[in-house]
Order: C-alpha cells, then sequence, then structure tokens
C-alpha cells in the first residue's frame, strides 16, 4: 500500500514538474528606444513593433526618446542595467553613439538597428541593421522631378528643400540622393533648404518663411517627409497660392495623408518609405538571441507613388 502510494507521488512530481514554468521557454526581451512621435510614418513604425511583439510573445519594454539623443543613450543605458537579451533602436541622429554602443557590447548583449543608421568607428557594435535605402529615396525624388521637368525644358525651376532633423541618416541622405541626380540639370537649382524637423508644425513655419524671403520665385517644394510637406501645403495655401500647381509638391513616407493629398491635388508625388519593420525586427532578434547568423543589413522594398495613381492606390494603403 505505501509503495503504491509513494510511486502514485513520485508520478504526480513528475507530471507537475513537466507543465512546470521551467520548462515554458522563456520569453524574449527586447528593449527598444524610439525616436519619437514626430511623424505619422513613425506612429505606424510604433505599432508595427509594438504588435509584432505582442504576436510574437516578445516583452518589448518601449522607451520614447522624444527627438532627443540624450533619452536615447540613458534608455540604452538602461537596458542594459535590465539585462534584456537584445536591445533596438531607431537612431535620432547618426553620430555619438561610440561609447553606449561598447557599453552594450560589453555587457554581451546584442543590437539591432532599425530604420535609421549609425556612423560608428567598430560595425561589430550593431549585429544588423534594418531599414530603407534612404539615399535612394533622395534619387527617386529627383528622378521625378527630372522626369517632370521635361515637360517644360525651357523653364528653370527654383526648388524649396525641407530637411529632416538635423545630423538624422534620412535628412542627410536624402539630400544627397537628390542633389546627386538634379546635379547635372543647369535648369533645377535649390534655392533655399532649411530642417523642418520632420514635423507638421516646423514644415509649415519654414514654408512660411520660404515665402516670405521668395515668393512667387518658388516652383518646387521638397520635403524629406510627408508631414513636413502637409504642414508646408498649408502654409502655401494660406499665402494664396495652390499646392501641386503654383508650386509642386514632392515629399517621402508615403502615409495616408499623403494620399488624401494627393487625391485633392496638393500633392504631386511622396516617394514610399515602409515604416512595417515589426515582423522583420521581431524575427531577427529572436534569431539573434538563439545564435543564428544574421544579415549585417536589411533594405526595405519601396515604391514611388505620383498623384496620378493615389485614388487606386489608397485603398490598398497600411499606414
Ligand atoms: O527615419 C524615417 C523618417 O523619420 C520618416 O521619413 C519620417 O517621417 C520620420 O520622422
Amino acid at each position: 500500500m505505501m509503495k503504491r502510494r509513494t510511486l502514485l507521488t513520485t508520478a504526480l512530481a513528475a507530471a507537475v514538474a513537466l507543465s512546470a514554468p521551467a520548462f515554458a521557454a522563456k520569453p524574449l526581451v527586447i528593449g527598444f528606444s524610439q525616436v519619437g512621435a514626430e511623424s505619422e510614418w513613425r506612429t505606424a513604425n510604433t505599432v508595427s513593433i509594438k504588435d509584432a511583439a505582442k504576436k510574437e510573445g516578445v516583452t518589448l519594454k518601449f522607451a520614447d526618446a522624444q527627438q532627443k539623443q540624450e533619452n536615447q543613450v540613458k534608455a540604452i543605458r538602461s537596458f542594459i542595467a535590465q539585462r534584456v537579451d537584445v536591445i533596438a533602436f531607431s537612431p535620432v541622429v547618426e553620430s555619438g553613439w561610440d561609447t553606449v554602443l561598447r557599453e552594450a557590447k560589453r555587457a554581451n548583449i546584442p543590437v539591432i538597428l532599425t530604420d535609421r543608421a549609425v556612423n560608428v568607428s567598430d560595425p561589430s557594435l550593431y549585429v544588423s541593421f534594418l531599414g530603407s535605402d534612404f539615399v535612394e529615396e533622395g534619387r527617386r525624388a529627383g528622378r521625378w522631378l527630372v522626369e517632370r521637368q521635361k515637360k517644360t525644358p525651357d523653364a528653370a525651376l527654383n526648388i524649396v528643400e525641407l530637411q529632416g532633423t538635423v545630423g538624422s541618416a534620412p535628412a542627410l541622405d536624402r539630400k544627397k540622393g537628390f542633389e546627386e541626380v538634379i546635379a547635372g540639370n543647369a535648369k533645377l537649382k535649390v534655392i533655399r533648404s532649411q530642417t523642418g524637423d520632420f514635423t507638421r508644425a516646423k514644415g509649415k513655419e519654414v514654408m512660411e518663411a520660404f515665402l516670405k524671403a521668395e515668393g512667387k520665385k518658388i516652383n518646387v517644394l521638397y520635403a524629406h517627409n510627408d508631414d513636413m510637406a502637409i504642414g508646408a501645403i498649408q502654409a502655401i495655401e494660406e499665402a494664396g497660392l495652390k499646392p501641386g500647381k503654383d508650386i509642386i509638391v514632392i515629399s517621402i513616407d508615403g502615409v495616408k495623408g499623403a494620399f488624401e493629398a494627393m487625391i485633392a491635388g496638393k500633392l504631386n508625388v511622396t516617394v514610399e518609405c515602409n515604416p512595417l519593420l515589426g515582423p522583420q525586427l521581431m524575427q531577427i532578434a529572436k534569431d539573434v538571441a538563439a545564435g543564428k547568423p544574421v544579415p549585417k543589413r536589411v533594405v526595405t522594398q519601396e515604391g514611388v507613388f505620383p498623384a496620378e495613381v493615389a485614388a487606386k492606390e489608397f485603398p490598398n494603403r497600411k499606414y
């Protein structure tokens, strides 16, 4: 009788042990430092990352840096102190990351860059970089304008440029790519260029200043993102001009707001920049944590949407 009871107890204990949490896989913990909430693009990016983490059972420690590098450095240090499995972040600016990334490396915590690149002396400070080719986006914007200019080959076009956040990879690269393409065209000239910090409010404010200084001399606006273009469109209208007609408007991102502006005839083209990076980020983080090799660079696939296709494409837009 005693022996049977002991056997039963042992069997029960074994069954309990098998179903105990000790056997359940520990969820992956990712510390993510986001740039902020400066644009429609950024909001979609945050939603994508949070949703993908939830879907994959990943514990996400999310920190909003409010567009300040010092907040991102603080967040990364806090992730290191908490011993997260993986650190991911979208760097607000390109430079100034060596020290904190060396700290992460010393703590053996792999770092994944999403969306924006960093400029570091040692590329082993991060394991992978997932995001768009911003130089190519700038080139695409430039190529669209070069084609458009062929319709009126004799007319010189004065361009004003709304740059993104000073020192950020998309601002530097989109400027570079655009300039590279228009460089050989004597009819295309950038007459003013200033940062609008990727926000609607700043885009409007700077466009107002451009209009005040240059007035009707402005033929083209090249905005490094849709939000600044949308803010600038307001300024153009308030100045009594027709955006999309009196001033050609070119921007980057491809958010729904840009499609609405194109359908309304106020924006001429948007170059796509895909913010839906969450699922790919989770996959890379899982692979890194499992010790699998991951690609150093993953470039997202994107298109160009001129106003002519906006109404047809609008129902397919996910952000
Ligand atoms: O880094 C991507 C850029 O950042 C997007 O173009 C812009 O909208 C965002 O704020």
